[in-house]
């Protein structure tokens, strides 16, 4: 493997591109569908709700691209799979896989318990290795192809109110680098992208000040830019994203102190 030079393999140009987005209905997945389409790409979108998904593909400046609506839940292996099938039917190959879908809940040691912590990593984890299991096999068999999973900054290292989902997405960073590594010599491209705080419906829940909040949109542009640079790890905003990198770092009895000072928790 070389030392230097881009990570990944090239993608198509995005206007010759046939990419399958799971969690497309809002949120940073239908922004990210948004922007495809509006490239001139294939996409198929994914979630559960199917009004939202036809609302993404018939917004206008969608216009350009040709839209496929499966409707599923990601956490049903056997729907993934049919999806999965009629999706490179329909487009004869498909050039990317991108796992967006996710879910979030506040969670503090006194409050946790076990079904809850099973409902968030049937989703938050079992859900993307499902769908990676579905089109692995499909992807190779191409030839060519890429995965791209969301995790999160909160992935990095233990962070308040994030007792659950925090491990949810460090298994998820996990999983991707072990997956780039399994999957790159067969010219499978794996991008593990990590946003910071993205203005959504799952963040409008969030009660505290979120540090260097940037839209959906903004959060597409990086994801598209991160991919054209064939980068494996897309993480943003930058501004946010480069000093959880540096506290990645720290010793323990520093780590602790930083995020005490900085959350009063
Ligand atoms: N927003 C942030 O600040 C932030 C930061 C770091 C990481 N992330 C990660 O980015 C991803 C997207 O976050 P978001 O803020 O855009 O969330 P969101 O606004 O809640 O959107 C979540 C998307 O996932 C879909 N989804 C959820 N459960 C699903 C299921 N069982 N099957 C199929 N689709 C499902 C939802 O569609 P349906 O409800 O229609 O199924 C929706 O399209 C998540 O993985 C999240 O953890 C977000």
């Amino acid at each position: 493997m070389a030392l230097f030079g881009p990570l990944n393999p090239p993608l198509p140009a995005w206007k010759d591109a046939r990419v399958w987005v799971i969690g497309a209905s809002y949120g940073i997945g239908a922004a990210v569908a948004r922007a495809l389409l509006a490239r001139g790409a294939h996409v198929a979108l994914s979630a559960r709700s199917a009004d939202k998904l036809r609302d993404v593909a018939g917004d206008p400046s969608a216009a350009k691209g040709a839209a496929l609506i499966e409707p599923l839940d990601f956490t049903d292996t056997s729907a993934v799979a049919r999806a999965f099938e009629r999706v490179r039917g329909a487009f004869k190959r498909v050039d990317l896989v991108l796992i967006v879908a996710g879910t979030h809940k506040e969670v503090r040691a006194w409050e946790l318990t076990d079904a809850d912590s099973r409902a968030l990593l049937e989703v938050n984890l079992h859900g993307p290795i499902g769908v990676v299991a579905a089109v692995v096999p499909g992807l190779l068999a191409q030839g060519r192809g890429a995965i791209g999973i969301v995790s999160s900054l909160a992935g990095y290292r233990g962070l308040p109110k994030a007792l659950v989902y925090g491990a949810s997405k460090a298994a998820l960073i996990n999983f991707a680098e072990t997956l780039y590594l399994d999957l790159r010599p067969k010219n499978i491209g794996v991008y593990l992208i990590n946003p910071g705080f993205v203005k959504t419906p799952l963040t409008d829940r969030n009660q505290f000040p979120m540090p260097n909040l940037i839209s959906a949109e903004d959060a597409a542009g990086e994801i598209l830019r991160g991919m054209e640079r064939r980068e494996f790890e897309i993480h943003f905003p930058k501004a946010f994203s480069r000093k959880m990198r540096l506290l990645r770092h720290l010793p323990y009895r520093l780590y602790f102190a930083a995020v005490r000072r900085a959350t009063g928790l």
